[in-house]
Formats: structure tokens, C-alpha cells, sequence
């Protein structure tokens, strides 16, 4: 069989288009409602998407007033998604910096129990630099301890869920043994952010591990997905940058000692359909015109960790020097360099970057027919920037409805995308191995 392309649908506001919230082809429901959630996972697992996302934040955004920027917390939405759905995969963003890998790893634990083996953990150090006011800190850790905390954290998480031997669980009600307690063991991790005696306090999960997926494109960040991601999430606005990154990351994931096809490279991609190429860039148009560049600003300065950009001029053309310089950045240092890499290559005014990063935030945006879709997903896939998309619709459910009808059966009719779920789990519609338990590990070691 050729090699297979995944799909993996991004779902943020009622599109990522940051206007789309007032579109007239958006969804109805409010973004508190959770059959908005469970709606999209249908039409995504109707469509044979591998999985679904959900990106998380821990701040209010000073947009709110017009952006429609709130959700629902991700790991208590997944739960509701998962019981109205069978096949597709799940992932839901959950912190590092802010949480303790005990209560983590017991909800993906549980989340996975809850899926039957549908469960991935967006793992993110948090970038947002308000979000520190809310647990409690003075101020934001910066990027390189973030890091650090985050990798200690992964050790803590990995130990837990391989703390139980797959064969752990009897439950013999007969005889009255529930678990073999030699096949369960604390953890004892004394490290120099987390103390964890462990055991965790359920059986392994249907999945061994959850699956590991992780967004940062920083080189810490590279590093770190090279470690211990199993699909990674990046935005570019071009398929040169997305090449680059593919080979960069793949060697590191080689030098790790990993096999290379078992990190899965998702780039963002976010298209307007329409029957002519035409009619899409009026669309793309039509939408523009529902944002505001002063909303944009705000994002901007987010990004760049509350940076202020209140002088600059919307009509004068940008320079590097309007930026900060990328690695001063403690927020969201790789998608300041996109933006950096935009402006040094087109010479934006700031309306026109605003418009730009309106669609999808840094993302590639393509506006054209079905085939020109296909065509240009199929041309990243074999030349080597891509192992498959995470999915942006621009307006939902529109657009993702457009996608599902009329691009995928192109995927499908060129052999590049399954025309059925092959297996129960998210590993294997990622095709990605079965971690082991350290039980299981030293049984295989001493045969
Ligand atoms: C598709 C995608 C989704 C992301 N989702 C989140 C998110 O939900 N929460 C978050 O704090 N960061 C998110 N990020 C940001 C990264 O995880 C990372 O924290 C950020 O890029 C800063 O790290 P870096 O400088 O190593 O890239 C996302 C990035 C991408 C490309």
C-alpha cells in the first residue's frame, strides 16, 4: 500500500479564520454548547479524519470585547466527544507548566479508559504570558525553563502510566484478587521541580501511553518534540520553511535513536474552497472584510509576549527593526519568526500583515477549487514537508463539510488516504507503535 496521509481536524472558535465567528455559514451553536464539540467530531469521524484537536489557553485574551476566543476546558470536552463518537482520535492540548504530572497523567489515563484508545495529549509549556497571573506567579518562567520544567515532567508522566503492568488487572471476583500488586510499583521520582511517589491509582491505559503530540518549532522546541513527540503540530506560510523543518526534525528524531516515521510532521493548513479559484478569493475577500486590524494588533502583541505595536502605522510598509528579535521573545518565540520571515519576504504594511495572519494565525492559507486542494496537499506529502495536515477550516462547519465532500475523494481516488478506519485506536490510524511497560520491557530483556 503507498504511504498513507493523515488528517487531523483543528477545531478553534467557528473557524480559524479570525472573523469567523460573525460569518453567516458559521455554526449557530454557542462555543459553550457541547453538542457544537460533539457535531464536528461526527462530521470528522463520517469524513475518516484520524482525530481532532483542541488547542487550549489559560488566560482571557484582552480581545474578547470582539473576538470569539472562549471555549470549554479541552480534557472535559473530550470526554463528552468521546462517548458520541467510535472510531476517530482525540487531542487535547493540556500544560506542562501549569499542572502536575500526577492530575495529567490520570486524566489522559482516564480519558483514554473513557475512548477506548482514542486518546493524544497536545503537550505545550504555555506561551501566553498572562496565563502565569492566574496560578499564582509573578511573572512568566522564561522559555529555556519552561523547557526544562517540561522535560522533567515527561519523565514524571511516562513513569506513571508505565506503572502498572499490562497484566495487572485480574479481577476475579471468584476467588476475590482484583490486581497482582507485584505487577504495580511506585515510581519514587525525586527530581528538581516534582517529587512523585506513584503508583498511579488506575490500570494502564487501553493505549499503553497516550499519544504524544507537541507544537513547539523553537530549537528547544525541536529538540524536545525530537525526544518525545509522536505527531507534531507547525505552522508555515510556505513549502520551503515546511521542508526544511520536515528534514530538520526528522534527523533529530533519528539522532535520538528513534525511527523517523514514528514522529508524524502535521503543518497547518487552512483552505477556502469554492467551485473556481475565483470564487474562493471572493470568499477569502467577503470574510476579510468582517475583521478588525485592531483586534489583530492586539494578537499580535500576545505573540510577542505583550510587545507594543500601538505606534506603528497600518499603511506604511513594516521592518524587522518594528520587532523584537525573536530570540528575546519568551512567549511564542517560532511564530514570531514566521512573522519575521514574512516580513522580510514581502515587505508587508501592518494592515496587510493583519490580513494575513487573519486567516489562520501564521498558518498556510490557500484559497482555490477542490483539486488545486488536493493537488497542493499531495505535493507537500511526497515532497517531503508533510505526513499529512492538521486541518483548518476558515469557517465551520462550512467549509470543513466542503473539504469532507469534495477534496477527500480525490485523496481517496489517488490512494492517499484510507476509504475506511482500518483499526480501533488513534496509534493506529497514526500507524505508530505500542509503547511497552517497563514490565513488559525487562521481561523482553531477560528472554
Ligand atoms: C498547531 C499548533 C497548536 C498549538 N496549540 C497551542 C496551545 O493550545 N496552547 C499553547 O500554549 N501553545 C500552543 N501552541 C504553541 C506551541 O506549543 C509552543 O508553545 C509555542 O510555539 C512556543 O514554543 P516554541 O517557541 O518552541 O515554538 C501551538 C502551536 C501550533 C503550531
Amino acid at each position: 500500500m503507498k504511504r498513507q496521509l493523515h488528517l487531523n481536524l483543528f477545531i478553534h472558535s467557528r473557524g480559524h479564520h479570525e472573523a469567523s465567528w460573525r460569518h453567516p455559514a458559521a455554526s449557530p451553536l454557542a462555543l459553550t454548547d457541547i453538542r457544537y464539540y460533539q457535531d464536528l467530531a461526527q462530521r470528522a469521524e463520517a469524513a475518516l479524519f484520524d482525530s481532532i484537536f483542541l488547542a487550549d489557553q489559560l488566560a482571557l485574551g484582552d480581545d474578547v470585547a470582539q473576538a470569539a476566543r472562549t471555549w470549554l476546558e479541552p480534557i472535559t470536552v473530550l470526554a463528552a466527544v468521546a462517548v458520541a463518537t467510535n472510531r476517530i482520535g482525540m487531542v487535547a492540548t493540556a500544560s506542562t507548566t501549569y499542572t502536575e504530572p500526577f492530575n495529567l497523567a490520570r486524566q489522559f489515563a482516564s480519558l483514554d479508559h473513557i475512548s477506548n484508545g482514542r486518546v493524544a495529549w497536545n503537550i505545550v509549556t504555555s506561551w501566553l504570558a498572562t496565563a502565569a497571573g492566574n496560578f499564582g506567579g509573578e511573572g512568566q518562567l522564561s522559555h529555556a525553563e519552561r523547557y526544562a520544567r517540561g522535560e522533567e515532567f515527561m519523565a514524571v508522566v511516562k513513569a506513571l502510566w508505565d506503572s502498572w503492568a499490562e497484566d495487572a488487572v485480574v479481577d476475579d471476583r471468584a476467588a476475590g484478587i482484583y490486581a497482582r500488586a507485584d505487577r504495580i510499583r511506585p515510581i519514587n521520582h525525586k527530581g528538581e521541580y516534582y517529587r512523585v511517589t506513584g503508583p498511579l491509582n488506575m490500570p494502564r491505559c487501553p493505549q499503553g501511553r497516550p499519544v504524544l503530540v507537541q507544537a513547539g518549532s523553537s530549537d528547544t522546541g525541536r529538540r524536545f518534540a525530537a525526544r518525545h513527540a509522536e505527531a507534531v503540530f507547525t505552522a508555515h506560510m510556505e513549502k520551503a520553511t515546511a521542508q526544511t523543518f520536515y528534514a530538520d526534525l526528522k534527523a533529530l528524531v533519528a539522532a535520538e535513536g528513534r525511527a523517523p516515521d514514528n514522529v508524524l510532521i502535521l503543518p497547518g493548513l487552512s483552505p477556502m474552497i469554492a467551485a473556481t479559484e475565483a470564487e474562493a478569493q471572493r470568499l477569502v475577500r467577503e470574510i476579510n472584510e468582517l475583521s478588525d486590524p485592531e483586534v489583530g494588533r492586539k494578537r499580535l502583541s500576545g505573540r510577542f509576549g505583550g510587545h507594543d505595536f500601538s505606534h506603528l502605522p497600518l499603511d506604511r510598509a513594516l521592518r524587522p527593526e518594528d520587532f523584537p528579535v525573536p530570540s528575546s521573545v519568551e512567549a511564542a518565540r517560532s511564530r514570531t519568526e514566521v512573522i519575521l520571515n514574512l516580513v522580510r519576504r514581502e515587505k508587508p504594511t501592518l494592515r496587510q500583515l493583519l490580513a494575513s495572519l487573519a486567516g489562520a494565525r501564521g498558518h498556510f492559507t490557500f484559497a482555490g477549487t477542490p483539486e488545486q486542494v488536493a493537488d497542493l496537499i499531495e505535493d507537500w506529502f511526497t515532497d517531503c514537508a508533510a505526513d499529512g495536515f492538521n486541518i483548518m477550516p476558515p469557517v465551520v462547519p462550512a467549509m470543513l463539510d466542503v473539504f469532507s465532500v469534495e477534496v477527500i475523494p480525490l485523496l481517496q481516488q489517488r490512494g492517499l488516504f484510507r476509504t475506511a478506519y482500518a483499526g480501533k485506536r488513534l496509534r493506529e490510524h497514526y500507524g505508530l507503535p505500542w509503547p511497552l511497560s517497563a514490565f513488559k520491557e525487562r521481561a523482553l530483556q531477560e528472554t
